[in-house]
């Protein structure tokens, strides 16, 4: 019987092919040719339809076992060959004596570790942190905080606005009205951190990005005296005891009487040298009472409310105390100069 001979080459040629191949990639053409849809054995199978009654059974038979044989030695096949790449891919790539490859974990950048500092002595002296946006009205940065339009006071801060309404917050102050607002009539004693922009001339001594820090007490009886006293206790716990604070009269429309305050020099101690430009002084904060306006602004009755607020540069001082000559470099992502801190 023809159809009989025909099944046994099949296998034979079948199960020769298959020792042949070289890698699983010849694996599923393989298959496909034998024991595809439309494979050999498919086809031959198809012609026994065609067989005499008594041929049928035979043929259909052999057909089953042909295809288990086929299978059986593919599945083998298979393992075998899978198995020997296992193990040739392993004798190549793993050197188990090169040595590993070292996890470099990153660190906090210097302007967030100045930033905890602070958050940390503020803390202690019973501030929270309230945290306010860096998109802000131009109503919040300047019109509530006593800056009307079209006042001169403007210029103080050069602006990016996003439209007509809203500008890129040029400082922390408006953190105050928010602030006010949501927690009158009660006292409030916060810091106010975060990032500020002014569309500023890049120059090693100004970003047109930079943080600050914000101060903000509200209550009954809050007086200079408490403002001095706390800057004085945050400067001797942030660059060491024994500090001398010097007052100035200066001008901001949203505090009365407004001043600058200044530290002796960190580096030379008020000897004098070149970074405090042989003044030894340093400032480190713009400060005053609160305005009346603002307290209003804010909820509170200025007759019966006080306040101060004071806001503090974050970049600068690190730069000075780590002699840090160009501030570009906080924003430069150079890994030489943030790996020193
Ligand atoms: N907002 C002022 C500035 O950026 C600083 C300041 C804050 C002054 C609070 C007084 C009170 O220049």
């Amino acid at each position: 019987m023809q159809n009989l001979e025909e099944l046994d080459a099949l296998q034979q040629e079948g199960l020769k092919a298959l020792e042949a191949l070289n890698n699983s990639a010849e694996l599923p053409h393989w298959y496909r040719e034998y024991l595809g849809r439309k494979g050999r054995l498919t086809t031959l199978l198809r012609g026994v339809g065609n067989l005499s009654a008594e041929e049928r059974p035979l043929a259909g038979r052999r057909g089953n076992e042909v295809k288990k044989a086929l299978e059986d030695a593919f599945q083998t096949r298979q393992d075998s060959i899978l198995a020997g790449e296992l193990e040739a891919s392993l004798d190549e790539a793993v050197d188990i004596t090169l040595p590993g490859r070292p996890l470099t974990p990153g660190h906090l950048h210097l302007s967030t570790r100045s930033m905890r500092n602070y958050r940390e002595i503020f803390a202690e002296m019973g501030f929270q942190v309230y945290e306010a946006p860096e998109v802000e009205t131009d109503e919040n940065n300047f019109t509530l905080l006593n800056i009307p339009p079209y006042h001169p006071a403007r210029d103080m801060w050069d602006t990016f606005w996003v439209n007509d309404e809203v500008v890129l917050r040029t400082h922390t102050s408006p953190g105050q009205i928010r602030c006010m607002r949501q927690y009158h009539p009660d006292p409030i004693r916060v810091i106010l951190p975060g990032k500020c922009y002014r569309f500023e001339q890049i120059t090693p001594r100004s970003e047109h990005q930079f943080y600050q820090i914000e101060g903000l007490a509200v209550g009954h009886n809050i007086r200079m005296t408490d403002l001095i006293g706390t800057l004085r206790q945050f400067a001797e716990k942030m660059y060491g005891e024994g500090r001398r604070m010097r007052i100035r009269g200066s001008y901001f429309p949203f505090t009365e009487p407004s001043v600058e305050v200044d530290m002796d020099c960190i580096l030379c101690k008020g000897q004098g040298c070149r970074v405090c430009k042989h003044t030894g002084w340093l400032e480190i904060a713009g400060a005053g009472m609160v305005h009346p306006v603002v307290l209003k602004n804010g909820g509170y009755d200025p007759a019966e409310w006080s306040g101060f607020a004071f806001g503090m540069g974050v970049e600068r001082p690190a730069m000075l105390q780590h002699g840090i000559e160009d501030i570009r470099y906080f924003y430069g992502n150079d890994l030489r100069f943030l790996r020193q801190f």
